[in-house]
This record gives structure tokens, C-alpha cells and sequence, in this order.
């Protein structure tokens, strides 16, 4: 008898499942993670205060329409809350686009180092991942629409992108909305949008706005330090928001979440903290860790991506080995095809030192 057993569609099998950054240093005391891009001084106390509030209404599903941090990001950014998707994450808004403008055999392009639920969630609906090479770490705009064919329906990308700490002008990525048809969808992930400097970045709310198939996705686990809760939101034209809410969850947000994110969203201040922390450590990074001699690539975002040699003693694996023993815990980033490097999260003032004196420590060894 031949044993029958269920089958997940094409595509599935696949995937490699998305493996997070590490977040234990077995044995040492005090472990700083810096891993998973995570903000070193935390939400806002008002959020953790809306988040507390909320511990005595659990038995009550949250508002399935998200409507008041649709307002409230709104308010802030100046957008039609009607053109607001909120999501579990943007993860979930990556899944949710996926699932609605991909079907079998269609192409979904991202770039050779871009983010890694690209080709999850291209995989996960049976369509087809096709990587765009990059230049000098950063998206190739000619690469990109190089890549586009007929079967192509989305393009995924990263600005700024992770691992790499790289961004593309927003004259570029106009080039590049330029270049595609209009049937294709371009997914702006800014999930690090706030952290950027460079006056010649927009994260996407222009193009948006005036045009029909653009979306631009950010989330609340970076600077607004709520990763724990799953939050994150899309702004998009009306057809698209129209498909997306019609195959989320219905109630894809908890309570607890929508309530911190509102306040968060709302502590301009602590945002402004966030940003001057960030600003005044990854340049600090950049410059002490190139000092010891090691390439940092320039990043506009809130980690820094940085090259080993491949001399024995001197490579990204036995740095990885030498500071997770400090218990200072970076990004191996060799799923995202630089087997050569880690990427470090800018931490506290007390881990981004450590992490340079460890640093030091270990290019000082005997090779
Ligand atoms: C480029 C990029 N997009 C999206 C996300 C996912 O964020 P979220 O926590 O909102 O799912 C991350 C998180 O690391 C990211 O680096």
C-alpha cells in the first residue's frame, strides 16, 4: 500500500527557513545582543504604558480595522489613513503582498544581498526568487529591470537594505519605477527609513502617492523598539490596500500592539532620541572600526556591515567565536552571501565600546 501522505505546494520545500540572529552567549554573564538591529534604548514609556493598559480588556478581540494607528501614522506622515494597511510585522505584509500578486511560475525580483523574506515569501506561493546582482553592495537599478521579463510581478527592494547598510537616491529609485511596467509591483521596504541622513533619500511616500504600483512598508521594530509585539504597516494605492485587506487576518494585530504602537508613533521625542543615539554611535562605529584596519561598509541605517580578511585567525567566523565569548553577540551573515563579514547592531555606548576593544583585541592576537 502505497503510504499517502499531504504534500505542500511547489516551492515550499525550498525555502531556506529564515534563521534569526543569535541571541545567547552560553556562559558569559552579560550577553549584549547585537544581532537583530534592535534599538538600544527601547520603546517609548508611553507605549510600554498604552502596552500595560491593556492587561485588563484581553478578553476582547482588538479593532480588526486598526483604525486609531491608521490615524495616528496618518497624522504623523500627513497620508490618508483609508491607504494604511497595518500588519504583524511588515513580515506580514511581505507575506500578504506576496499571496496577493503572485501565483505560480510568476517572477518576484531582489537583490543579491537583500533582505531574506524576498525569497520566502516568493517561494512560499510557488513563484520564482530572481536575484539582481548588486554594485559595490548597493541595488543595481539596471540590473533590476535587466532582470525583468514577461513572468515578472513584483520587485522587492530594501532602501536602506539589510545586511549591507546601503541605500539607493530616491532619483534612482524613480529610474527605477520608470523602467517597469505597470503591472508590476514595487515593494519599497523602508524599514529603516528613519535612521537615514542622506538628503537625497525618500522612503517612498511620494511615489506612492502618485502612482499606481508602488507600496512602501515600514515597522515599528526598529526605531520605535516594539519588535516584540509584531507591528508594522504598509501605505499603498487603493486597489492594492483593497487586495491586502482582503486576505489578512482579520485581526491580524493584538490590542496590546495597536495601543503601544499609537503611542509610539505619537512620541515624536523619543523618536528624535532614538535618531541622535544612532547618529552619534554607527559614525563612531564606522570610523573606530576602520581605524583597526577592517572594511565597514558606509551604512545609513542603525548596523554597519564588517569585512574580515580570510587569513586564519583573522576571519569573520573566528571574530564571530572570539566576541560571542564576550558575550558580544553580531549577525553572521552568510545566508545573505557574505560569508566574510558580520554585521553589529549600534548598541549602548558600553556594548558599541566593548564590541571596538574586542575588536582590537582580536586582530592583536598571534594569527
Ligand atoms: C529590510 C527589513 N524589512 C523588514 C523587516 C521585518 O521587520 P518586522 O519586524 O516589522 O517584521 C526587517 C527586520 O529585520 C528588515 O531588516
Amino acid at each position: 500500500m502505497t503510504a499517502l501522505r499531504p504534500v505542500p505546494r511547489p516551492g515550499v520545500l525550498d525555502i531556506e527557513a529564515y534563521v534569526p540572529g543569535k541571541s545567547s552567549a552560553p556562559g558569559v554573564a552579560k550577553v549584549f545582543k547585537l544581532s537583530s538591529n534592535e534599538t538600544p534604548l527601547g520603546p517609548s514609556p508611553r507605549a510600554i504604558a498604552a502596552y500595560k493598559a491593556c492587561a485588563g480588556n484581553l478578553e476582547d478581540y482588538p479593532d480588526g480595522s486598526a483604525s486609531e494607528l491608521r490615524e495616528a501614522i496618518g497624522r504623523s506622515f500627513g497620508l490618508d489613513p483609508e491607504r494604511i494597511v497595518c500588519g504583524s510585522g511588515s513580515d506580514d505584509l511581505l507575506h500578504l503582498l506576496a499571496h496577493a500578486y503572485l501565483v505560480d511560475g510568476d517572477e518576484a525580483i531582489y537583490t543579491t544581498h537583500g533582505f531574506l523574506i524576498y525569497p520566502i515569501v516568493t517561494l512560499g506561493v510557488g513563484a520564482k526568487p530572481v536575484v539582481a546582482p548588486e554594485k559595490d553592495l548597493t541595488a543595481d537599478v539596471d540590473a533590476i529591470l535587466a532582470a525583468v521579463t514577461e513572468k515578472t510581478k513584483v520587485v522587492f527592494l530594501a532602501n536602506p537594505n539589510n545586511p549591507t547598510g546601503t541605500c539607493l537616491a530616491f532619483d534612482e529609485v524613480k529610474r527605477l519605477h520608470r523602467g517597469l511596467p505597470g503591472n508590476v509591483l514595487l515593494v519599497l521596504d523602508a524599514a529603516y527609513a528613519e535612521y537615514v541622513r542622506r538628503n537625497d533619500y525618500e522612503a517612498g511616500i511620494e511615489l506612492v502617492a502618485t502612482s499606481d504600483n508602488v507600496v512602501m512598508c515600514r515597522t515599528f521594530s526598529k526605531i520605535h523598539g516594539l519588535a516584540a509585539l509584531r507591528l508594522g504597516w504598509m501605505f499603498g494605492p487603493a486597489h492594492v490596500v483593497d487586495a491586502v485587506n482582503r486576505i489578512r487576518g482579520p485581526f491580524n494585530i493584538t490590542s496590546p500592539a495597536l495601543a503601544a504602537g499609537v503611542a509610539a508613533i505619537e512620541d515624536v521625542e523619543h523618536q528624535e532620541r532614538s535618531r541622535e543615539h544612532n547618529t552619534r554611535w554607527l559614525d563612531w562605529l564606522m570610523a573606530e572600526i576602520g581605524k583597526l584596519g577592517l572594511k565597514v561598509t558606509p551604512s545609513v541605517a542603525n548596523f554597519v556591515l564588517i569585512h574580515f580578511p580570510q587569513t586564519k585567525g583573522r576571519t569573520a567566523k573566528e571574530a564571530d567565536a572570539f566576541l560571542t565569548a564576550r558575550g558580544l553577540i553580531l549577525r553572521q551573515t552568510t545566508a545573505y552571501k557574505l560569508p566574510n563579514a558580520l554585521r553589529l547592531t549600534v548598541g549602548t555606548e558600553e556594548a558599541n565600546r566593548l564590541v571596538v576593544a574586542a575588536l582590537k583585541e582580536f586582530l592583536a592576537r598571534p594569527a
